[in-house]
């Protein structure tokens, strides 16, 4: 019988196309993913999970704006096509026949536990029955490819354990004492900092307090002049640790700019100038623009071709589809279909 390759290590994760995607969103999972391409190169696996989006979207344009968004995105951040793949999850249909198979195996009960379900449902959405099947998705997202490494952020933990759990069903129905069908997935854990929003809460679209990606000067200027403070009056010491806008500009500054800053904050001043929390934002708005410069240009691009995205897709999902070609076939005949 045929079995899973070795595991070499292969990383492997899915994107939201959920629209706007913000400060937040980078430092979160983004910037990880890119720089993941770089310690496997060619075995670093994206695809961006529109199947998933359906379980809550129903519009075929915002969708399809999502998706494209999504690939501009991580393409301007810098995702090298030369060392990851980026496809549609779409693009791979073979992924609902593993899903099925998956399901055939897996216990309700085991279902009944995912807590995004739970949360979703406690938020007030009526869920169908694809959202009560998203792990499921998720897991055959993983195994089909044989995914070893997946990076996911907190709040996806659990799914991954489902796809850790619901493979080893298959192979115990299916391959019990022999070489395993599916190979058994990791998640990642990144060492993710909290991205405080305008408000001091977690950055999050459904706060409404992120701070976009791509914007840039007087509009970047007004949603950093936002960003909540204490009332403390220019010139008197602050406290960096304590204050949002320091969290950001912690994410943007090497270790003796940050001292730098600190000093700044602790005095109230700067070259014998006070220093309050509006020089702060100025500051945090120039270097967010000096960042994202770069990645806004090659998205400019980008919008003005999207038929080198388009391209980048599908050549990507060529790539991606044998490999699940080969494990559907093999689970096939494990299970009898063939
Ligand atoms: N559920 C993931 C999220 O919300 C996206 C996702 C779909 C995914 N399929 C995946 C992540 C497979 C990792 C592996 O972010």
């Amino acid at each position: 019988m045929s079995q899973a390759p070795s595991p070499a290590p292969r990383v492997l994760s899915g994107i939201q196309p959920s629209g706007v995607l913000h400060l937040g969103n980078y430092f979160g999972a983004i910037a990880q993913h890119i720089a993941l391409q770089d310690r496997y190169p060619g075995e670093a696996f994206y695809f961006i999970a529109d199947y998933h989006a359906l379980t809550t979207l129903r519009n075929p344009e915002a969708l399809r704006q999502n998706v494209f968004d999504a690939a501009v995105t991580y393409l301007a951040l810098g995702l090298d096509p030369a060392k990851s793949l980026l496809f549609r999850q779409s693009d791979i249909p073979e992924v609902h026949e593993l899903a099925w198979l998956l399901a055939c195996v897996t216990g309700v009960g085991l279902m009944e536990r995912a807590t995004s379900y739970k949360d979703k449902i406690a938020q007030g959405i009526k869920p169908n029955a694809g959202l009560f099947n998203y792990p499921l998705l998720m897991a055959a997202d993983i195994l089909i490819y044989d995914g070893t490494l997946v990076p996911v952020g907190k709040d996806q933990l659990q799914h991954v354990e489902f796809a850790q759990d619901m493979s080893t069903y298959l192979n115990e129905a299916y391959a019990a004492g022999g070489p395993p069908l599916l190979v058994r997935p990791e998640a990642i854990l990144g060492s993710a900092p909290i991205v405080p929003g305008n408000d001091g809460r977690k950055m999050s679209k459904s706060y409404s307090n992120f701070l976009p990606l791509f914007e840039s000067g007087k509009k970047l200027r007004k949603l950093v002049g936002q960003i909540v403070t204490d009332s403390t009056p220019l010139g008197q010491p602050l406290s960096p640790d304590t204050c949002n806008v320091y969290a950001l500009l912690k994410l943007l500054s090497d270790e003796a700019e940050l001292a730098q800053i600190a000093e700044w904050y602790r005095a109230g001043a700067r070259d014998g100038q006070p220093f309050g929390y509006g020089h702060a934002k100025v500051l945090l708005a120039d270097k967010i623009d000096a960042h994202f410069a770069p990645a806004r240009a090659r998205r400019e691009h980008l919008l003005q071709h999207p038929d080198e995205v388009e391209a980048i897709l599908r050549a990507s999902a060529e790539r991606a589809r044998p490999i699940a070609r080969a494990t559907i076939d093999r689970c096939r005949r494990a299970v009898g279909l063939v």
